[in-house]
């Protein structure tokens, strides 16, 4: 039987945390451990080379992306992990698509409108990125990408330019759903608005367990309420609420109890993935080749589409 496709990507942007974990990448587990998908898993290294410009630290962050997901339980032998600049088809059809998407509508993408809103420079890069992002799913015939809230419009503008271009040159491209689970849509960061990077708010997946102390006792609580909303909402994605609800009763108003059984419950969680990344991290080449035999297997499906792609359009 054919299976359906999944696939995701992360940037290389810097450490992953916790936010990003329960939103996608634990999704990304579970799919391959269900075994119902082709399971695809990207380090979006083009869509990253809009904020960094060192080379260094692009190298160190590819490798470091790499590691998180061999670290979290990703199996090269099971799921296919490459790097989106290995495969040249993404941002060959990335032209095709420019030609057929209108500044008007880019200009509605949120990345965008977040960073004219700040004044910055947008570069063409930033604008087009929805475009980007339609070619690295489109290409392999994605059924299901597992993001955060966060990414949704992205995966519209991808279904979007598929109706399309589908109108434009007969059927060519299957339409992509969003796998979103409402409970982990949106993770909560240390001072409660959503976790993020750029908020420096965040719980590091791989914390050390001083680093797990320090985020968890900087949580931002209320002091009008018997239960710290901020400190319960991330307590959620360790524990059932059967078992938080008997916690919190017993400590109602305890707010460095809370955070003491929080810290142990985060500890627990982190741990064995931390001692898989030490392990991990010896074994440079491995990585490396890890990552050449996903490229090969990606690069197969897509140049494929791609051809397809050409010569619906009649270059070809
Ligand atoms: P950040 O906002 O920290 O830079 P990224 O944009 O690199 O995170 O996100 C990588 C993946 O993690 C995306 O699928 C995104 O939707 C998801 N994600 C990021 N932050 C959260 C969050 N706080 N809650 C749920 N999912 C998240
Ligand atoms: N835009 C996504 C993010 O910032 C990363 C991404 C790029 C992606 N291409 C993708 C996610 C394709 C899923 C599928 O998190």
């Amino acid at each position: 039987m054919h299976k359906k496709t999944l696939l995701s990507g992360i940037q290389p942007t810097g450490r992953p945390h916790i936010g990003n974990y329960f939103g996608a990448m634990k999704q990304f587990i579970d799919a391959q451990t269900l075994g119902h998908h082709e399971c695809y898993f990207m380090i979006v290294d083009y869509h990253a080379l809009n904020f960094i410009k060192n080379p260094k630290e692009m190298k160190s962050n590819i490798f470091n992306l790499a590691l998180d997901y061999l670290a979290i339980g990703l199996d090269p032998t099971k799921s296919i992990i490459f790097k989106q600049s290995d495969v040249s088809a993404h941002t060959e059809l990335t032209w095709i698509f420019d030609t057929i998407t209108t500044m008007p509508y880019l200009m509605r993408a949120h990345a965008y409108k977040d960073a004219e809103a700040k004044g910055e420079d947008v570069s063409v890069g930033t604008f087009n990125y929805p475009m980007l992002m339609a070619s690295d799913i489109l290409l392999y015939d994605t059924d299901v990408v597992p993001v955060g809230q966060d990414q949704k419009q992205h995966i519209e503008y991808a279904r979007d330019t598929a109706e399309k271009f589908n109108r434009l040159f007969g059927n060519t491209f299957k339409l992509p759903e969003p796998l979103i689970f409402e409970n982990v849509a949106i993770v909560p960061g240390v001072d409660g608005r959503k976790m993020s990077k750029s908020y420096r708010n965040t719980i590091p997946l791989f914390a050390e367990r001083e680093e797990i102390v320090t985020a968890v006792m900087s949580i931002v609580t209320d002091s009008s309420s018997d239960i710290p909303s901020n400190v319960y909402n991330i307590h959620k994605l360790f524990k059932t609420e059967s078992e938080l609800k008997k916690i919190y009763e017993e400590n109602k108003g305890k707010y460095k109890a809370l955070k003491e059984i929080l810290i142990e419950d985060i500890d627990k969680f982190i741990a064995p993935l931390r001692e898989n990344r030490r392990k991990l991290e010896k074994d440079e080449n491995k990585i490396y080749e890890i990552l050449a035999i996903g490229a090969e297997k990606a690069g197969q499906k897509a140049r494929a589409k791609l051809l397809v792609a050409k010569k619906n359009i009649g270059v070809l």
